[in-house]
């Protein structure tokens, strides 16, 4: 579980009124991953994103916090940033001691891999939600509703008797509920605004065709690559004219090294009937100039032919010419 909130189906948009989509991310989390090898080794794992874009790394030798973006700070003050950092400094410290010294009471077996997300993301309304959910070994083990502790059905007895626990740490459980529900909010409107040039921003997608690896004898596999856009919603669709080809499947979306994603669009088609096909893309920053790019070139190959029979035509009679002169 706790994978990021993939959105591929809210992602390819069915075309058509995007104008009052606020473009950009909504939401802000933490993740963690601590991973246990034995009962001696244990490493962390921290990280901040708005939507999937990583804006914050952390150094677990140093406990401190990597800005990735000069903006990462949002409006917090130098002095709350600080405050915040030393929350999960002694966050990450005691959790590694009360996992290692109550594995046994809690029966976990090494190698234990927990896995957090915790954040709060902005509804079209305007409003403000967060939600916190843990993971052990892969499956969901709690989450907060509200402000108790809800174990996952899939956690068991043992997700019973962990919520539990962590209600009786009074102290631990509002300074959560005061991250959550207070600095959440405060910090995400912060930080939307304070990147706003940068998660606001439109950079044209490139697209380009290739053939993919034949499918079966006499198929061939067309490929619509588009790259290097942002934000991230983009609709790109194989088409006949202005009939969408069903038989359109796409990639996930994936992340280039600068905040822009890249998108691969497969169609398997039989070998003759390739003909006549185009990838059309429509994305936000093209303002309804979509890419449109043709499959083969029925017209311009039979123009470079009939090039070539037009100029050996008058070889043919320069030479002509040039043998009757010199006869
Ligand atoms: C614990 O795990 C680490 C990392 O895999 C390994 O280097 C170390 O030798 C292990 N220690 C023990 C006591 O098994
Ligand atoms: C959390 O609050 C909402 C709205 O106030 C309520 O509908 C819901 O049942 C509550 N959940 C829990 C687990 O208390
Ligand atoms: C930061 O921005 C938010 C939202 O715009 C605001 O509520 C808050 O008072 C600002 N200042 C601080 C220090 O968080």
């Amino acid at each position: 579980m706790l994978l990021l909130p993939f959105q591929l189906l809210a992602v390819l948009f069915p075309g058509g009124d995007s104008e009052d989509v606020f473009q950009g991310p909504t939401s802000f989390h933490v993740i963690q991953i601590s991973s246990f090898a034995n009962s001696t080794w244990a490493h962390n794992l921290g990280s901040g994103w708005l939507d999937d874009l990583q804006i914050h790394g952390w150094d677990s030798d140093s406990g401190t916090a990597i800005l990735l973006k000069p903006w990462s700070k949002g409006n917090i003050s130098d002095e709350e940033f600080a405050e915040l950092q030393e929350i999960f400094r002694v966050y990450f410290f005691g959790f590694t001691q009360e996992i290692q010294q109550r594995a046994s009471e809690f029966q976990m077996e090494y190698p234990i891999e927990i896995q957090g997300i915790a954040g709060c993301e902005l509804r079209s309304g305007g409003s403000i939600i967060s939600f916190l959910r843990g993971a052990l070994g892969g499956l969901n083990f709690l989450s907060s509703e509200n402000d108790t502790c809800v174990p996952a059905p899939e956690g068991g007895s043992r997700a019973h008797h962990v919520c539990k626990l962590i209600m009786q740490y009074q102290g631990v459980m509002d300074t959560v509920k005061k991250l959550l529900f207070e600095t959440c909010p405060r910090y995400l409107s912060g930080v939307l605004n304070a990147g706003k040039a940068e998660l606001q921003r439109q950079v044209k997608p490139e697209a380009w065709l290739s053939s993919g690896p034949s499918p079966r004898p006499g198929r061939l596999l067309l490929v619509c690559h588009v790259s290097g856009f942002y934000p991230k919603p983009v609709w790109v669709r194989w088409m006949r004219g202005e009939q969408e080809q069903p038989g359109t499947r796409h990639s996930d979306l994936l992340p280039n090294a600068d905040w822009t994603w890249y998108l691969r669009t497969t169609l398997d088609v039989a070998a003759g009937e390739a003909a006549g096909l185009s990838c059309r893309v429509k994305h936000s920053s093209l303002e309804g100039q979509d890419i449109i790019l043709h499959w083969g070139h029925p017209i311009s190959i039979g123009l470079i032919f009939l090039t070539i029979i037009v100029l050996s035509l008058i070889l043919l009679l320069c030479l002509a010419l040039w043998y009757m002169r010199h006869r």
